[in-house]
């Protein structure tokens, strides 16, 4: 293989205009001096694998994978981390040097390190943890939450069978509630998640009752447009500790830029002004 001055990076989606990837790991480039490059590529199905396949050649050391392309990915890549089958889905490539092209999911590390650095002293075990959806951002979220020590997920969602499907992979610590009983949900837990689209900028706001939250619970949104959600909001006012969604995007972005360019990145204030 040519051997590449400049290493690349990049995030293949469809659409990927509004990616905030590139601005982050530019900025590390920058903060630390590095050569290198991130670069959006708007990547349709049919031609994913032969774009995936081309870019070691053109000097790229590994992509990120976004929407639609999360699932897909994993039958291009040649080796898939412990983490990325479990979840079913990749974020992260890296292309090796022997040619081996490596697929990772590194969202629920993203999603565990934003909890723990905004909400300090958090704990996965201290009592029920209520999570809001059963799609593919839950089942990142559902199985670091199990890594790291949770003993008792309620689960709710809309369509109540996509709930059950994951209660049925990821064991009895999860239990389903249906969704009109969410109210109930958000009463018991310790830490609240919304996995959901809903309360996103052109979606509809999520409405489920929020009047049982607890004060000194954890509460966090993966939605982070806008960054203080309604959820967010009224948590606060409960007397909650919120946490945002941004830092999930950030903390994700670590492990794949430390395996990229050889540093691996601090997320602080001046990585959350870098992209906003
Ligand atoms: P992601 O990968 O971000 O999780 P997804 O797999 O499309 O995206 O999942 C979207 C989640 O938001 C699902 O839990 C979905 O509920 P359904 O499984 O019932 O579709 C939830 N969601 C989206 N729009 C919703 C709405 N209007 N009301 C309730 N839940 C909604």
């Amino acid at each position: 293989m040519t051997q590449h001055i400049i290493p690349l990076a990049g995030v293949i989606g469809h659409p990927i205009a509004h990616s905030k990837s590139p601005r982050l790991h530019k900025h590390w480039l920058k903060k630390h001096g590095l050569p290198g490059d991130y670069i959006p590529m708007d990547v349709k199905e049919a031609d994913l694998e032969q774009v995936i396949r081309t870019l070691p050649k053109a000097g790229f050391v590994g992509v990120n994978i976004t929407i639609p392309h999360k699932v897909s990915v994993l039958q291009i890549a040649d080796l898939v981390t412990d983490r990325a089958t479990l979840i079913g889905a990749a974020n992260t490539l890296i292309f090796r040097k022997d040619g081996k092209i490596h697929a990772d999911n590194t969202d629920g590390y993203g999603f565990i390190s934003n909890l723990k650095q905004g909400a300090p002293g958090w704990r996965a075990d201290t009592g029920p943890v209520t999570v809001l959806g059963a799609g593919g951002a839950a089942r990142a979220v559902i199985s670091s939450l199990i890594e790291v020590g949770a003993k008792e997920i309620l689960l709710t969602n809309r369509t109540r069978p996509k709930a059950e499907g994951l209660q049925a992979e990821f064991g009895s610590k999860v239990r389903v509630i249906d969704w009109v009983q969410a109210g109930n949900a958000i009463e018991d837990a310790a830490t609240l998640i919304n996995t959901t689209s809903l309360g996103m900028e052109g979606q509809p706001e999520l409405r489920v009752p929020l009047d049982g939250l607890q004060r000194g619970s954890v509460v966090t949104d993966l939605v982070y447009t806008p960054i203080q959600t309604h959820l967010l909001k009224t948590a606060e006012q409960a007397g909650c500790v919120t946490v945002d969604g941004l830092g999930m995007l950030l903390h994700q972005a670590v492990p794949a830029f430390e395996r990229w360019f050889g540093i691996r990145p601090v997320v602080d204030v001046e990585t959350r002004a870098a992209i906003l």
